[in-house]
Formats: structure tokens, C-alpha cells, sequence
């Protein structure tokens, strides 16, 4: 059952940690706009999630190694401003946490000043100075391992990780030190069940699963994945299941609506404002017969427009 933003109390990161072992999984969504946004909250999902994959879902990218911090903070802010009672979390893209230290917590705070309540970042314990830079600033922050997209050149594509002992023991030994660095959570994306399984019972922190089997505290999905949002872009990965078709749906509605304007049936009378009876006479001085168009008394002052065009 969904509980409204204005009933239930705003979740925080530590809320997230009391959940492990709690038997109550995690449930955390993307967003990447108000819209979005709202409908993830009056869902009732505890985290939402601003993710990098904003690159590929909305901005056209082949890959998240295209975002900025300027980016993210404007998505950031786009979600923040419809105040969801889920915790916001915003994605550290790719180059914001790799050079120094400095600009490791100034970009985090970013995130923060447009209204994110933590922050992700991928990788074990190769960032865990980033992490510890970041927490030691007061910014809870999520870690996110396997599959990691924005190493997508490195790794080779965008593979299952872990399926070899050495690469499992990799995951499992990189989740411990992100919980032990303090992370609040831990992301693992496209894993093997066993190693998400291994993982969630080793670290004292939720585990967020995408691809990553039942095994975990929580599950994550893409908003447009799992509404089925993503027009032409095929079925997408195995682990996704589809919730809706908005896609047909919305290309069915536009349809209608070009098939409504070409036949003229678009607008009606009642989607129309109306002069006052005088200004028909007008009509006459411009040589146009009031049956040319619709006159009344019903909007002259343009009050009952509504919200602006
Ligand atoms: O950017 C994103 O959407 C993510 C999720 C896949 C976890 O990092």
C-alpha cells in the first residue's frame, strides 16, 4: 500500500542502515525530473534515486561518461524541489571524485545545495579516500559495485561481473570496506545471485540489487525501464521487469491527438475561451461571419486560463 509523502516521515540515511535485517527491503527507484519524482514519492519508494544513467534515459548518451556535476545538480534539483518524503540521493558522474580531494567534497556539497540528502559513488576500495573525504564532510554516501557503468571502457562493455572466484572475492572484499569506510548502502549491479547473497551477508549495511538476484536488503529498477518508457530502445537487460507500457501508451495518445487536429475535431467548443457577445460585432469590420468562430461571455479576462502555455 503507498503511503503520500505528507503521511510518512521523511526517510534519512540512517533510516536505510536501521532497515538491514529489519526483513523490510529496501525499495529504490530513478528520477530525474519533478514529474518523476512525485510519482516514485506517492509510490511510496523509500529512495530515489538521481542517477548518472540520466545520461543514457533522458539525454540521449550512449553512456553515463557524458554528465557533469552541472548536470546532475540540475536533475538534483529538478527532483528536490517537489520535497519527497523519500531520500534523494544524487549521482557523482564520472571525473568528479578522481582528481583531488578538494574537488571530491566541493562536488559532493553540489549535489547537497540542490537538494540530495547523500550521494553514490562507484568502486570499491580504490575511492575509499573519496568516500572518506565525503562522509568526513557530513554527506552519507552509497556505494555502488559489479557492474559499474562508468568503467564501462575498462571493464570491456557492459558486462555481468563476478562470475570468476577471483572477480567475487574482488566484490565481496571492496562491499566490506565501503561498509566498514561507512557507506550507508551498497548498489551491486549485474552480479551473480551467490555474490550478492555473500555480499548482503558479510557487510552490516543494505545491499541495493539491479541484476543482482532476491539475495539483497533492497532492489533498484529505472524509472523508464520499468514503466516501459523507453520508446525504441528494445526490451533492455534480462533483469528488468516491466510494470507498465507508457510508451504505447503515449504513442497511441499522440496519435489520437494528430488524428483529432488534421480531421479538425481538435479543439472543441469546450476546450475554447469565448469572447463577450460586443466583440462578435468586430467580427463584421474584419469581414468574417460569427459562425467563423466561437463568441460567449465566459473568459474575457483570461482568469479561468489556468496554469500559463
Ligand atoms: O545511474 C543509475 O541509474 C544507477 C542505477 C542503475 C543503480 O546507478
Amino acid at each position: 500500500m503507498a503511503e503520500s509523502s505528507a503521511s510518512r516521515a521523511a526517510v534519512t540515511a540512517p533510516a536505510i542502515v536501521a532497515r538491514k535485517g529489519t526483513g523490510r527491503p529496501v525499495v529504490m527507484v530513478t528520477a530525474y525530473d519533478a514529474p518523476s519524482a512525485r510519482a516514485c514519492d506517492a509510490a511510496g519508494v523509500d529512495v530515489i534515486l538521481v542517477g548518472d544513467s540520466v545520461a543514457n534515459v533522458v539525454l540521449g548518451y550512449e553512456d553515463t561518461l557524458q554528465v557533469t556535476i552541472d548536470d546532475m545538480a540540475h536533475h538534483v534539483g529538478a527532483v528536490a524541489r517537489t520535497r519527497p518524503a523519500a531520500l534523494v540521493v544524487g549521482d557523482l558522474p564520472w571525473m568528479s571524485y578522481h582528481v583531488s580531494t578538494a574537488d571530491t567534497v566541493h562536488n559532493a556539497a553540489r549535489l547537497v545545495r540542490a537538494g540530495a540528502g547523500a550521494v553514490k559513488l562507484e568502486g570499491g576500495r580504490k575511492r575509499l579516500d573519496a568516500v572518506r573525504a565525503i562522509l568526513d564532510a557530513e554527506i552519507p554516501v552509497m556505494g555502488h559495485l559489479g557492474l559499474t557503468p562508468q568503467s564501462v571502457h575498462a571493464l570491456g562493455g557492459f558486462r555481468v561481473q563476478g562470475k570468476e572466484l577471483d572477480d567475487a572475492r574482488r566484490i565481496v572484499d571492496d562491499a566490506v570496506a565501503l561498509a566498514e569506510a561507512g557507506c550507508f548502502a551498497v548498489v551491486l549491479e549485474c552480479v551473480p545471485d551467490a555474490v550478492a547473497r555473500l555480499v548482503t551477508d558479510s557487510i552490516d549495511v543494505p545491499t541495493l540489487g539491479i541484476g543482482a538476484g532476491r539475495h539483497c536488503d533492497g532492489q533498484v529498477l529505472v524509472f523508464h525501464d520499468l514503466l516501459g518508457l523507453d520508446v525504441g530502445q528494445g526490451r533492455g537487460p534480462k533483469f528488468v521487469r516491466r510494470y507498465a507500457d507508457l510508451g504505447a501508451d503515449a504513442r497511441n495518445a499522440l496519435v489520437r491527438f494528430a488524428d483529432d487536429v488534421r480531421a479538425g475535431t481538435f479543439p472543441s467548443s469546450d476546450e475554447t475561451y469565448h469572447a463577450a457577445d460586443g466583440v462578435s460585432e468586430l467580427l463584421g469590420v474584419y469581414g468574417r461571419s460569427a459562425s467563423d468562430t466561437d463568441t460567449g461571455a465566459d473568459a474575457v479576462d483570461g482568469v479561468e486560463a489556468g496554469r500559463p502555455a
